[in-house]
């Protein structure tokens, strides 16, 4: 372990942030971007590298540089071999001096991150003394002047720990040796071997001055405590809208438009005769088996299975385009002005070509940098992702819904669940006539795309090779132009299945476990969860 430490710690940069450290406290707490530390507070199987990994992709997406430090990842790195739950006893000295060093250590480079670059940082590990927190609160402000907001997630449901474990604990690297009913027994014990030593955050005495919120029971109540600053409210409303019930999302680009088939953008055309074919094919698709309902619906080819959606809620843009996509949907509909379509401002009702030609260097500006790029009285990227907050916010709290929007929206809010950057967001393929599920996982998403056969024009451009102002007119459109004509179809788009997200960090596990993993376990799922079952009752 000390050898580890050494080699640590020579990588460990840490560079103090001198004018924070000159500004008396009050100063300091009137600043906007003071770096902020969350620390997770909580027993194991509560949820808090969920809350870490969640937190830390919306905090991305809004534009705030935000990075987790997951103790228990510092600790396999440290340690290699996991040898069982007695190494979590308070009372083994040896382990409790190894596990306060992996402490120190993601301490020491979370600090060096916010003194760096980042703005936000995450401690993921159970912090679960008021000693611990002690250490980490004093470590962070007074040593480094950062601002310090703890998470404590506290849950006596038998039953969502009991779920917790078979979703999550049983893929941990620490049991890839262990049968599943012996992992579960000795996480069990492990939280047991918790329970000895657990103080939750003392809001009345102790650690009454600290800035905090206590969860309870996944969100069924909340204790908000001495928030200090914009980022821990942000923090505190996010984390209010929440939850945990199994869903699906389903996100629609409206049917073919008349501008699409001329490859012009923006506008506010009605549907083409293969938009409206779409629209009905969407509309049996998500007809919740409604047979009545059907004979409206035109013969297509369906090779997919129809959905059976409980309780769906529908929510178009106020376009003719996405509501005339949504008509036929035997579901409840919703209209959002912030799903609108990005504003290309003087280049509404343009074609790509025709823009290249008479704003040349806006086209280029916009392909150097297409993500900040803002249309002259029009929107950027960026701006569309600050409109789309709320839209977020109310995906979160929602169950089964259905978004039908276009292309630069569904880019952003796919961004959002794929924890995409800048640079890729605006690239993001979102073809027509596709509907794409996402289904949220632990600790990322099942994405799949399902074309749903009918023929549509391409309105995909991808970064050209030359983003010069100096360019030719064929390097700039050429090659697009060479593929609109060629993909008036999207018969090529196969049903995919993508998982996003990693189970456990890249950073520190040689073996980048990533989410293609559950595929294999789930193919003998249903034997190792009755097996789990069993040992929990038992
Ligand atoms: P921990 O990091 O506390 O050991 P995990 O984050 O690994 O626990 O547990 C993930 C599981 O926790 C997921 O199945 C998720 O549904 C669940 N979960 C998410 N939020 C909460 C919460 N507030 N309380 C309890 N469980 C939660
Ligand atoms: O072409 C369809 C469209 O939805 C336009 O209305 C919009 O301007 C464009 O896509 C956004 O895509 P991009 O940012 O790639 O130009
Ligand atoms: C861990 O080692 O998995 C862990 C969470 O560490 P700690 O309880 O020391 O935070």
């Amino acid at each position: 372990i000390h050898a580890w430490r050494r080699k640590r710690r020579s990588i460990a940069f840490q560079r103090k942030p001198l004018l924070l450290r000159r500004m008396s406290q009050a100063c300091r707490d009137r600043l906007v971007r003071t770096p902020t530390v969350i620390v997770m507070v909580g027993l194991p199987a509560r949820g808090k590298t969920y809350i870490s990994k969640k937190l830390a992709r919306y905090l991305h997406w809004i534009g705030i540089k935000t990075k987790v430090f997951n103790v228990g990842e510092y600790r396999r790195d440290a340690v290699k071999v996991y040898e069982g739950k007695d190494f979590f006893d308070p009372d083994n000295a040896e382990a409790v001096a190894v596990r306060n060093i992996c402490a120190q250590q993601a301490l020491e480079d979370m600090c060096s991150f916010l003194s760096d670059e980042g703005e936000v940082a995450i401690f993921d590990a159970t912090n679960t003394t008021c000693e611990r927190r002690r250490l980490i609160h004093d470590y962070c402000t007074q040593t480094f002047c950062f601002r310090v907001f703890f998470v404590e997630s506290i849950c006596d449901s038998q039953e969502i720990i009991e779920a917790n474990i078979k979703e999550v604990k049983l893929k941990s690297p620490d049991y890839k040796q262990m049968p599943a009913t012996a992992a579960v027994d000795d996480f069990l014990s492990r939280i047991a071997l918790y329970e000895k030593c657990y103080e939750p955050i003392d809001d009345k005495v102790k650690e009454k001055n600290y800035s905090f919120i206590k969860l309870f029971n996944c969100g069924e109540r909340f204790l908000v405590h001495k928030i200090g600053g914009h980022i821990q409210s942000r923090v505190v409303y996010f984390l209010m809208n929440i939850h945990v019930l199994p869903r699906t999302i389903y996100i629609t680009r409206h049917g073919e438009s008349e501008l699409n088939m001329q490859q012009r953008i923006g506008g506010d055309p009605p549907l083409s005769v293969r938009g409206r074919v779409y629209a009905d094919a969407l509309a049996q698709y998500v007809a919740k088996g409604n047979q009545n309902f059907l004979f409206l619906i035109k013969s297509v080819n369906r090779d997919y299975i129809l959905e059976n959606i409980p309780d769906l809620i529908v929510w178009t843009s106020q376009m003719q385009r996405t509501i005339q996509t949504a008509a036929k949907i035997n579901a409840p509909k919703e209209q959002w002005k912030a799903l609108n379509e990005i504003n290309a401002g003087i280049c509404e009702g343009l074609t790509y070509l025709e823009i290249a030609e008479r704003f040349p260097e806006e086209f280029a500006s916009r392909d150097q940098s297409k993500y900040f790029y803002r249309y002259p009285g029009g929107e950027s990227y960026q701006d569309l992702v600050a409109r789309l907050e709320p839209v977020i916010m109310e995906l979160e709290r929602a169950e089964n819904v259905l978004v039908v929007c276009h292309q630069a929206v569904a880019r952003c809010i796919l961004a959002y669940f794929l924890d995409k950057n800048a640079d890729d967001l605006p690239y993001t393929k979102v073809p027509l006539h596709t509907l794409i599920k996402l289904t949220p996982l632990a600790y990322g998403c099942k994405l799949e795309y399902v074309p749903l056969h009918v023929d549509a024009a391409n309105t995909h451009r991808d970064k050209p090779q030359n983003c010069q102002l100096n360019r030719t007119l064929e390097h700039a459109i050429g090659e697009f132009m060479a593929t609109a004509d060629e993909q008036h179809n999207n018969e090529g788009i196969q049903n995919e299945v993508f998982y996003c997200g990693t189970t456990y960090s890249p950073e520190i596990r040689n073996d980048n476990q990533q989410f293609c993993d559950l595929q294999e376990h789930d193919s003998n799922e249903n034997a190792v969860l009755s097996d789990i079952d069993s040992s929990i009752r038992n």
